[in-house]
């Protein structure tokens, strides 16, 4: 979707509040790498998590805590998201925004390989699964959010266009494999009823059923 486009959406149905506009500043000046979600992705993460009134929501991949505020912020009063990070720096980073924004009580973020976090939530069960850290193992990951996410909640995934990487049959590395093996399984697995919007950079959803 051109750019335009996805700023207009974003100006009419995302406006960012100053937590939000001052922490993607703080992170550009900083060098964190600029791979937040968009606004209107973030949109797009509270009118679905409010459809299935979600109320225990997993993230994998923190950052800054930009989408972690988005979503933590359609969550209820007793509401909680637990998000995983590898990088000490972003979780530090992402700790402080979320502290800025009042939501310190509903975030929780682990630190370590997500590979390693998700098997030790085994048990546990969510309304929604959030995907947004590294693309290789993306299959794995979507099968994690099978195990962990009762029926009809959600399993949403960014980045599922991955700069039209995709569609682009030169390509084919690791990551760019994750990307599409995924996608095929959102597509097609029976267990659940999958899309791809091809807002920002592309979200796929898919119900759990
Ligand atoms: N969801 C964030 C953006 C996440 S960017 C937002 O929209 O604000 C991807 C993040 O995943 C980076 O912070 C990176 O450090 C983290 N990451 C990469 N590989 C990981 C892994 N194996 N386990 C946990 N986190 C990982
Ligand atoms: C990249 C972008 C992302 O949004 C992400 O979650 C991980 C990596 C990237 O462009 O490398
Ligand atoms: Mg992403």
């Amino acid at each position: 979707m051109t750019d335009h486009v996805g700023d207009y959406v974003s100006r009419v149905f995302a406006a960012e509040d100053e937590i939000l506009l001052s922490l993607r500043e703080e992170a550009d000046r900083t060098g964190l790498p600029p791979i937040s979600i968009s606004a209107d992705t973030g949109r797009l993460l509270q009118v679905l998590l409010l459809a299935v009134g979600a109320r225990r929501v997993l993230e994998v991949g923190t950052l800054g805590g930009y989408s972690a505020i988005w979503i933590a912020r359609a969550l209820p009063a007793d509401g909680s998201l637990i998000s995983l990070e590898l990088e000490t720096k972003h979780a530090e980073f992402a700790t402080r925004y979320v502290r800025r924004a009042g939501l310190a009580e509903k975030v929780e973020i682990r630190v370590g390989r997500a590979l390693d976090l998700l098997a030790s939530l085994d048990g546990e069960q969510f309304d929604a699964i959030f995907l947004d850290a590294d693309k290789e193992p993306l299959p794995t990951y979507f099968e994690w959010g099978l195990r962990l996410v009762r029926r009809g909640g959600l399993i949403i995934a960014d980045n599922a266009l991955w700069g039209g990487r995709v569609v682009d049959e030169r390509v084919d590395d690791d990551a760019t494999r994750g990307v599409r093996e995924m996608n095929r399984r959102m597509a097609t697995d029976p267990r659940v009823a999958g899309i791809l919007v091809p807002t920002h950079d592309g979200v796929a959803i898919g119900v759990v059923l």
